[in-house]
């Protein structure tokens, strides 16, 4: 069977996510599961070592909410990376707090279940990190967009270490103190309205202090207004090479996205001025 990675896929002005995507009658996406690991916005290991140095070298006080987790490729990027920053220390890193909208996907997170493509194993590879994860010959191979995605199990050496629920941003953001925690909700701001998105970034500034570190991906850079929100919100966006801006904007409309560009500068990092 051939099998296709992401590198031999033309790039195509049709994209279509290689995860399920929900629109409205006017085909706006309302919302959509697409993830990866470690995925090119970001550099994780910059931000594992940011997270550490920024709650004083101490594993234990890296406290993560981590929102829209989708399938979890996030969680896990971050947990390898903040394994291979933390050393042994690793295991005073308190479990993190991983959420999504979807009951499906969390059902599904707390089953283990994942399904990885070649760039995915090849990642885990680098961080010599395969043997967290189990492939499941009980399932097909699945496709999505003409790749070949093969299921898997995460191993409970790695799950404990997440606590998986289902959540929606904008309650927590109105109902949870972030006061000394790390707020991550990347790439999922495009599937709230503007109004919305402003309405979190307000709360979020009320239920936060000064430690408070608040992540957002790329793709909400390219599809809404957060970073701007974020900023006339009571938050000052953080300069830092952690954003490595590898990602690609893909044409694809979506209910969340401003009618013009905004004029503020664009940060993924944000703190409490
Ligand atoms: C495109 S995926 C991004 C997944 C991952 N964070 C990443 O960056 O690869 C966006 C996720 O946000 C979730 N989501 C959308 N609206 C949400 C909300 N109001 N609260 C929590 N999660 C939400 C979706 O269900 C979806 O799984």
């Amino acid at each position: 069977m051939q099998i296709n990675t992401y590198y031999n896929q033309p790039t195509s002005p049709q994209f279509t996510s290689t995860r399920e995507c929900v629109k409205d009658s006017l085909g706006r996406v309302i919302n959509c599961h697409y993830s990866d690991f470690n995925r090119k916005d970001m550099d994780w290991e910059k931000f594992a070592q940011m997270l550490l140095s920024r709650f004083d070298g101490r594993a234990e006080n890296i406290k993560i909410n981590l929102f829209g987790c989708s399938d979890a490729s996030d969680v896990y990027t971050l947990l390898l990376h903040m394994k291979k920053v933390l050393g042994k220390d690793f295991s005073k890193l308190p479990t993190i707090k991983a959420s999504d909208i979807s009951a499906q996907m969390i059902q599904k997170a707390k089953n283990g279940e994942i399904l990885l493509h070649e760039r995915d194993l090849q990642f885990l590879d680098s961080l010599d990190a395969r043997q967290y994860f189990i492939r499941d010959y009980s399932k097909p191979i699945e496709q999505m967009r003409g790749i070949d995605f093969y299921p898997y199990k995460v191993s409970p050496e790695l799950t404990k270490h997440v606590e998986f629920s289902v959540k929606d941003v904008r309650n927590e953001a109105k109902n949870y103190n972030f006061s000394n925690e790390v707020f991550i909700f990347r790439n999922g701001w495009t599937f709230m309205d503007l109004n919305n998105q402003n309405e979190v970034t307000k709360n979020l500034s009320k239920n936060s202090n000064k430690k408070t570190l608040c992540a957002i991906g790329q793709s909400d850079l390219f599809k809404s207004n957060a970073s701007e929100f974020f900023q006339r919100n009571g938050f000052k966006g953080i300069e830092s090479d952690v954003f490595a801006a590898g990602e690609t904007n893909y044409p694809s409309v979506s209910i969340g996205m401003p009618a013009e560009k905004s004029t503020y500068p664009e940060f993924i990092l944000f703190e409490k001025i």
